[in-house]
C-alpha cells in the first residue's frame, strides 16, 4: 500500500515554483519605506533648521531697518517710510535695547497680544524641532515677537513678525522634500532592486531551477549544476552542490547495477536450483547401482547436492542480499573439515599436501551448513593461490587448517604456503566484489566468508607476518543461559 501511494506522489507532475513575488521584488518593496523613514529623520532637524534660518533672515533684515531707523535725525522717522520699511522687511514693529532704554524704532498695525515669543540667543534644538511642529500645526496668522543679538551695539533687537509666511514657506519647503525623497527612495530601491537581481537573485533562480531539474531525474549526469567562476557563497554552494550532485549520480548508477545484479544471481539461483534437484535425481539413481566404489562415493555427492540446493533455496526464500541466520548447535568441527577437504578437491592423490591439527574433539557452536561454507571459501582461496603460484615448489605446496580452544572460544586458522595476499588486496579484503584480479574470482568468497562468522558474532582476520597466507577464524559459544532456553524449548 505504501508503495503504490509512493509511486503515486512520484508519478505526480511536480508544479513549477512560482515566482510570484520574488527576492528581488520583496526587496524593492521594503526599500521604499525604509528609505521614506531614513528621509523623515532627516526631516525632522532639517524643518528646524529651515525655520531657524527664515527666523534669523528676519533678524537680519531687522538689524538692517534698525540701523535705518536709528540714524534718522534724533530718530525722526516719517511714518509712511517707516511702514515702507517695515514692509519690506516683513515686521510689524522694530525695536532696540541699549543700556537701560528701550527703543521703538517703528511700528505698524501692531496686535494688542504677541503670540508667540522666540529668543533666537538661548533657543535649544529641542524647543527649534517643538516649535517649528507647532508652527505647522497651527491655523490663522498669529504673531511672532523675535528677538536675537543687535548688530549695532545694542544689547538686543526685537521685532513682531507674522506668523503666516513663515508657515507657508515651511510647508513649501516639507513638500519639496517630500517629492526629493520619494525620487530618491525609488531611484535607490530600482538600483538596490538592479543590483540584487543580478548579483543574487539571477544565480539563486539557477540554482534553484537546477534543483527542481535534478529532482525530476537524479540519474541524468546532464543535470548536474556547472559552478560559475564566482568565489562568494553562492559559488561555494553551486560547486559544493555540483560535487553533491555528481556522488549522489554515481551512487545511484552503482545501486541500479547492484539491483540489476540482484535480479541475475536471482535467476541463477532459480534455475541453478532446478538444475541441482535434476542431478539429486540422477544421483538418486546412481546410488543403487552395486558397485562399490559408486557405493562410496554415492552418499558424499548426495549430500553435496543436498547442502547445494538447500543454499540456492535459502538464499531466493530469505531474500537476496542477506544470509539466513544461522542455525547454532554445537558440532565437532573435524567432520566438516573432512567434507570441506573432499568437496575442495583436496584429497590425498593432488600434489598438494592437506595437514589437519585439529584438537581431539574439538567442539564449535555453529550452523554446520554455514561454517562448511566459510571454511570451503577459505580452503578455495588456499589452493588457487598455490595453483596460480607458478613458482612454488609442488613438494612444499601444503594447505594448513588448525582448531583449538581459548576458553568459550573456538579459534580455526587455514593457512597455505602460497604468495601471500597481495598488498593491493589487503585494505578491502573482506569487502564484497574485492579482487586482485584473479581470473574466475568474483571477489565474493572472502565477503560471504566474514558475514557468516560475523553472524555467529565472530570474527575473521588475515594473520599478518606468516608464510602465505593465514586467516583465522574465532567464534565464541552463546552464553550458557541462551543455549538452556533452546535446549528447554526444544524438549517442549
Ligand atoms: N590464501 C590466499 N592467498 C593469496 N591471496 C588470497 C588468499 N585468499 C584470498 N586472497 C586474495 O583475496 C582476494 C579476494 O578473495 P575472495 O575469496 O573474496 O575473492 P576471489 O577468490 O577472488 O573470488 P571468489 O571467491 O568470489 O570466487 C583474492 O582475489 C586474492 O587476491
Ligand atoms: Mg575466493
Amino acid at each position: 500500500m505504501a508503495v503504490t501511494e509512493e509511486q503515486s506522489t512520484t508519478a505526480m507532475p511536480r508544479p513549477k515554483p512560482a515566482y510570484r513575488l520574488g527576492l528581488s521584488g520583496k526587496l524593492l518593496l521594503l526599500t521604499i519605506p525604509l528609505v521614506m523613514i531614513a528621509e523623515v529623520l532627516i526631516y525632522v532637524p532639517a524643518i528646524a533648521n529651515f525655520r531657524m534660518n527664515r527666523l534669523n533672515d528676519r533678524l537680519a533684515a531687522a538689524n538692517t531697518a534698525a540701523l535705518v531707523l536709528d540714524a534718522a535725525p534724533s530718530g525722526m522717522v516719517p511714518d509712511s517710510l517707516a511702514r515702507q520699511i517695515l514692509s519690506s522687511i516683513g515686521a510689524r514693529a522694530v525695536a532696540i535695547k541699549m543700556g537701560h532704554q528701550r527703543r521703538l524704532l517703528a511700528s505698524a498695525d501692531l496686535p494688542a497680544a504677541i503670540d508667540h515669543d522666540v529668543d533666537m540667543r538661548t533657543l535649544t534644538v529641542w524647543s527649534a524641532i517643538v516649535d517649528s511642529f507647532e508652527i505647522m500645526l497651527e491655523t490663522g496668522n498669529q504673531t511672532i515677537r523675535l528677538v536675537g543679538p543687535a548688530s549695532n551695539g545694542a544689547q538686543f533687537i526685537e521685532t513682531v513678525v507674522d506668523e503666516a509666511p513663515l508657515r507657508a514657506s515651511m510647508y513649501r519647503f516639507s513638500r519639496n522634500l517630500l517629492w526629493v525623497s520619494l525620487i530618491i527612495a525609488i531611484l535607490t530601491a530600482a538600483l538596490v532592486y538592479l543590483a540584487l537581481h543580478y548579483l543574487f537573485v539571477r544565480p539563486m533562480r539557477r540554482l534553484t531551477a537546477n534543483l527542481v531539474g535534478f529532482h525530476a531525474n537524479p540519474e541524468s549526469s546532464a543535470r548536474i549544476i556547472v559552478p560559475s567562476q564566482r568565489g562568494d557563497e553562492i559559488g561555494v554552494a553551486e560547486r559544493e552542490l555540483s560535487d553533491m550532485q555528481r556522488d549522489l549520480v554515481s551512487m545511484l548508477h552503482q545501486k541500479s547495477r547492484l539491483a540489476a545484479l540482484g535480479l541475475a544471481v536471482s535467476k541463477i539461483n532459480h534455475d541453478l536450483r532446478n538444475l541441482l534437484a535434476s542431478s539429486q535425481l540422477l544421483s538418486d539413481q546412481l546410488a543403487s547401482v552395486p558397485d562399490p566404489r559408486v557405493q562410496r562415493f554415492a552418499p558424499k555427492l548426495m549430500r553435496s547436492l543436498e547442502r547445494a540446493i538447500a543454499f540456492c533455496q535459502s538464499t531466493l526464500s530469505y531474500g537476496r542480499a542477506q544470509e539466513a541466520a544461522p542455525d547454532r548447535r554445537m558440532i565437532l568441527i573435524e567432520p566438516v573439515v573432512i567434507e570441506v577437504r573432499e568437496s575442495a578437491g583436496l584429497g590425498s592423490d593432488v600434489s598438494i599436501s592437506w595437514i589437519s591439527a585439529i584438537e581431539r574433539g574439538l567442539t564449535i557452536d555453529a550452523d554446520p551448513d554455514q561454517l562448511f561454507r566459510v571454511l570451503l571459501n577459505l580452503v578455495r582461496n588456499a589452493a588457487q593461490a598455490l595453483e596460480n603460484h607458478p613458482k612454488s615448489d609442488v613438494a612444499t605446496q601444503q594447505i594448513r587448517i588448525t582448531g583449538r580452544r581459548e576458553g568459550t572460544v573456538a579459534i580455526v586458522e587455514v593457512s597455505d604456503t602460497g604468495p601471500g595476499v597481495p598488498a593491493k588486496a589487503r585494505d578491502h579484503l573482506f569487502e564484497a566484489f574485492q579482487t586482485s584480479g584473479r581470473p574466475g574470482g568474483s571477489g565474493l568468497g572472502l565477503a560471504i566468508a566474514a558475514e557468516l562468522v560475523r553472524a555467529h558474532g565472530g570474527n575473521i582476520h588475515l594473520v599478518e607476518g606468516t608464510i602465505g597466507a593465514t586467516f583465522r577464524i574465532a567464534i565464541p559459544d552463546r552464553p550458557v543461559e541462551l543455549l538452556s532456553i533452546r535446549n528447554e524449548r526444544a524438549r517442549a
